[in-house]
């Protein structure tokens, strides 16, 4: 795998011209100009507004479905134990695994003392937290474009309570990382591409696949797999509600797009977000590799490609491989993006293994908390 972006997408234009030329713009913002790194991103989306004066067309009966369920699933951001002592360098309570921190057991971190270990801890998490933040701002404006962009009254309901609780997941993940963390990191520059690559495009389709199934699959898996590992009371309590959310999201992409790529869709379109889907599941399987972190605590200490590698040879990213890919593979097998053209593609990264596992719409609560 290449290291530098441009090394990357030199990759991806030898295995797939159409799709490394639709990413181009949202890489060079994000890898050359770090956008992501500014105060301010200004975005400009193309899609269309779709209205309907007759009020006839609410599309897939699962969504009105989802809607109810939605207004009754709303919880209050206040009601979370906020008054809880969080004590992030406290090594005896942990409030991640010290030991599933990449670093952990290689030279370098073993020679630190307590006191740097246990800021470490306190970067890791902050790290984790602050990406789910940036990726539940893409959220909230992702919501947003769909309810206006999708063409099925029902869905627009439905998406309405979507942006209710993406401002919520905002509103918690901010709180915890202002008033418990005071720490914040900066987005990943590749969330931000993808963040990018699905809020200016112009096709609605694209914002669904971007976010409700890909971003949002792996946002469960990442949440399920703090949610197993954390002690701490208020966080805990924080990713189950916010959990309970996002299984309905995921739900809800995988209703949106199911009919439209089986049936609406011409083969050539469907081929082109299949090759979309799976150069989208390579970025997010390889690139997500606390680079800030690095950059703040290891720069000095060694080589950037030296980071990466430890990065993807570690325990955890091992364990979010697993979390996120047997999330992502059953929903693209049930909206039709796991065809037999792309199979051996999944098959050579070792993923057909988890094709058998249950999509989105099937699974419980406590099954996702399971992690
Ligand atoms: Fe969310
Ligand atoms: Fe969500």
């Amino acid at each position: 795998m290449s290291e530098n972006p441009i090394g990357l997408f030199a990759d991806m234009m030898g295995r797939n011209v159409k799709v490394a030329l639709d990413l181009l713009p949202s890489a060079f913002s994000g890898f050359v100009m770090h956008e992501g790194k500014k105060h301010f991103s200004n975005m400009h989306s193309g899609h269309s507004i779709q209205y309907n004066w007759m009020y006839d067309n609410f599309g897939n009966p699962e969504f009105i479905n989802l809607y109810k369920k939605a207004k009754k699933g709303q919880w209050d951001s206040d009601d979370l134990p906020w008054d809880t002592n969080v004590d992030p360098e406290n090594m005896e309570v942990q409030i991640f695994p010290e030991k599933l921190q990449p670093m952990y057991g290689q030279d370098f971190y073993e020679k630190l003392s307590q006191k740097e270990k246990a800021k470490m801890l306190h970067s890791t998490i902050s790290w984790l937290l602050s990406n789910f933040l940036h990726g539940e701002q893409g959220a909230l404006y992702a919501a947003a474009m769909t309810v206006e962009a999708t063409p099925w009254l029902g869905a627009k309901y439905y998406g309405s309570t979507q942006v209710m609780d993406e401002a919520r997941h905002v509103e918690v993940f901010q709180k915890y990382l202002d008033t418990k963390l005071n720490k914040l990191y900066t987005v990943n520059d590749n969330l931000f591409v993808i963040l990018h690559a699905l809020t200016t495009s112009s096709d609605w389709d694209i914002k669904f696949l971007g976010m409700q199934i890909m971003i949002e699959g792996l946002a469960l898996g990442a949440f399920g797999m703090i949610y197993k590992y954390t002690k701490e009371p208020l966080l805990r309590e924080l990713l189950k509600n916010v959990i309970s959310d996002e299984a309905r999201h995921v739900h809800y992409g995988v209703e949106a797009l199911r009919d439209f790529y089986t049936k609406e869709v011409p083969d050539y379109k469907r081929r082109e977000r299949e090759d979309w889907a799976y150069e989208v599941s390579k970025l997010l399987r390889d690139r997500f590799l606390f680079t800030e972190f690095y950059e703040e605590h290891f720069q000095h200490k060694l080589s950037r490609s030296a980071w990466i590698q430890m990065v993807l040879d570690s325990e955890i990213m091992g364990e979010f491989r697993r979390l996120l890919f047997s999330r992502l593979i059953p929903n693209l097998k049930a909206i039709g993006l796991l065809s037999d053209r792309i199979r051996p593609k999944y098959e050579e990264l070792g993923l057909l293994r988890f094709e058998g596992g249950k999509s989105a719409d099937k699974l419980s609560l406590n099954e996702l908390l399971a992690a």
